[in-house]
């Protein structure tokens, strides 16, 4: 079991929200947990399990809840727990769970939703504040070094450190690489499908990449790869913004002064001037 399940709240009330990157194990993790959760529960009604990819919008995920409801209460199910995969996709998706919580009629239960894109979650998960009861924010991330080393020695050695950093280089401390489930032309088309549910412009979107990718990592400033993409300033932040959020892109502090004005850099501030780099 990954660690990070441990720290979902199984009280009633919860509402855990867990997010992270693409391909980190989400999905995993929670089926994992649902196994165990199954071999406690006398009733397997109690467990509902629901992938919200394909529902086109918040009205739809309140329409699947409610049928589930209908089940539980049909089979006298005092706590369920309700599990809604990849719920930060659907437009307006907060609307829905905020409904949801404050209906109450789920007030004995344990809610689990997972999403991958911060950037369309990270407000409206602080917006949920007291709605949260018992429930915890869980954030997944690939793999540590440290966690990666350990699936292959338990004790360090130098002489293996070389070796296994340099796979973790390769593999990012994403277990779907070593298990060889993820391939470069998956990443890519559930990236460009993510760009496209947020409403972007994927010729945009790549455009951009390739002008920082064509100068990283030296600092850049947002004026410079606006020129390079061929899209206005404004534009290249907002996408900035995205690509952050689906922890396609980190910002990183650098802290050289150019001639330009710090103004003009990427998320400038008067001490610094942040470069990025590709994730
Ligand atoms: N604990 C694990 N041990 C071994 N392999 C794993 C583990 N977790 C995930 N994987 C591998 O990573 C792949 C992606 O995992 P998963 O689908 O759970 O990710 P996800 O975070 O739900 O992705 P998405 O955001 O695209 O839905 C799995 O198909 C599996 O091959
Ligand atoms: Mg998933």
């Amino acid at each position: 079991m990954p660690k990070w399940t441990s720290k979902i709240s199984l009280v009633p009330f919860s509402l855990n929200i867990v997010i992270g990157p693409r391909r980190v194990g989400k999905t995993m993790g929670m089926k994992l947990l649902i196994r165990e959760l199954l071999r406690r529960e006398e009733n397997p009604y109690a467990l509902f399990y629901f992938d919200c990819g394909v529902l086109e919008n918040h009205r739809e995920i309140v329409e699947v809840v409610n049928e589930y409801i209908k089940i539980k209460e049909r089979r006298r199910i005092k706590t369920s727990y309700i599990f809604l995969d990849e719920v930060t996709l659907v437009p307006e998706w907060w609307r829905a769970v905020k409904y949801l919580v404050d209906r109450r009629k789920l007030k004995l239960d344990v809610i689990t939703i997972t999403g991958s894109v911060t950037i369309a979650a990270e407000r409206h998960i602080g917006a949920f504040g007291d709605r949260q009861g018992n429930g915890k924010t869980v954030e997944v991330m690939p793999l540590s070094f440290r966690g990666y080393y350990n699936l292959f020695h338990e004790d360090f050695f130098s002489s293996k450190g070389q070796e296994v950093f340099e796979g973790y280089l390769e593999t990012g401390g994403y277990l779907a690489y070593l298990n060889r489930k993820l391939r470069t032309n998956e990443v890519m088309s559930v990236i460009k499908a993510d760009v496209r549910a947020l409403g972007k412009s994927t010729s945009a979107a790549r455009n951009i990449i390739g002008a920082i990718l064509d100068v990283a990592p030296d600092p850049v400033s947002l004026r410079k790869l606006a020129e390079r993409a061929g899209v206005s300033a404004p534009t290249v932040r907002e996408y900035l913004e995205l690509f952050e959020g689906l922890h396609i892109l980190l910002p990183s502090p650098s802290w050289t002064l150019g001639e330009e004005s710090s103004q003009e850099r990427i998320g400038s501030s008067q001490s610094g001037t942040p470069s990025w780099r590709g994730q």
